[in-house]
């Protein structure tokens, strides 16, 4: 049976992540902190193990235990909306999950390739296009750099796919999916996807679920020619916008 290791699976996106890639035929290893594990956030399922570890003090070797049985990483990591989650440490929280996932990755000494999805957004931009933001949208982005530490975690994070990864790595394929707004929705509804914004990420925000990004996400993982099509890559994803 294919395998799939979830960071942040106790996130509001995480956990609709974990149910999807079940239904979509994965035994699911949920990474969560112990105190995610009381919260009680996962009904009981025969494909799913949780891992509880923090994953800012696993090591290296521990974590490639479970990378090395599984073809597909996802990282829903994010910092918690709280003045302590947002302005306190671990300020590199994703970035430093993102390398110590491939550095674990890297061990494996099979020729298969991993799939790693990272969860960003489309505040970070993907100069490998190149994309030119608004001017306005750069003036503001500088600024949130500055009192925003997890925009730069974020950046941080892509970033070392993007230079340190590369496109021809050969353990790693990696796609970073960039939502705007997330908002909750029950199902999932159409969505459209995006090489680069088609709107201005601070003034004209688009709505994206989390449920939409949680089906897409699953679909890279399944989808042979949906992975082909976007890895290396950072898509957008819009809930599609009904027609005024
Ligand atoms: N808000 C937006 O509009 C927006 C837009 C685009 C992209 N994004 C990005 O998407 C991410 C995920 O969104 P979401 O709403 O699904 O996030 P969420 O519900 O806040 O989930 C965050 C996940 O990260 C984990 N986490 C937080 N701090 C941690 C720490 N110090 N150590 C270990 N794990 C930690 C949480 O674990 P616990 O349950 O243990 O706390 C949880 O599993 C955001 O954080 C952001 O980077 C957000």
């Amino acid at each position: 049976m294919k395998k799939a290791l979830v960071l942040g699976a106790s996130g509001a996106t995480g956990q609709i992540l974990v149910t999807l890639l079940i239904q979509k035929g994965f035994k699911v290893l949920a990474l969560v902190r112990k105190t995610s594990i009381e919260k009680a956030p996962f009904a009981a399922h025969d494909n799913l193990e949780l891992i509880e570890a923090e994953i800012s003090t696993i090591s290296i070797d521990s974590l490639a235990q479970y990378t090395h049985q599984c073809e597909v990483v996802c990282c829903c990591l994010g910092h918690n909306i709280s003045f302590r989650g947002i302005l306190g440490p671990p300020w590199r929280l994703v970035a430093d999950a993102v390398q110590k996932v491939s550095r674990a990755i890297e061990q494996k000494d099979a020729h298969s390739k991993t799939k790693f999805i990272l969860m960003n957004t489309s505040g970070c931009t993907n100069p490998d296009i190149p994309e030119t933001p608004p001017l306005s949208q750069r003036l503001i982005t500088s600024i949130l750099r500055v009192f925003l530490p997890p925009l730069v975690d974020n950046e941080k994070a892509v970033e070392f796919l993007r230079l340190t990864i590369g496109q021809k790595h050969e353990k790693i394929e990696w796609v970073a999916v960039r939502p705007d707004d997330l908002i909750n929705e029950t199902h999932v509804s159409d969505y459209e996807i995006h090489a680069s914004p088609i709107r201005n990420v601070i003034f004209d925000a688009g709505k994206t679920s989390r449920i939409n990004v949680a089906d897409f996400m699953s679909e890279l993982a399944v989808n042979h020619d949906l992975w082909q099509q976007w890895k290396g890559q950072m898509p957008i994803i819009y809930n599609n916008q009904p027609e005024v």
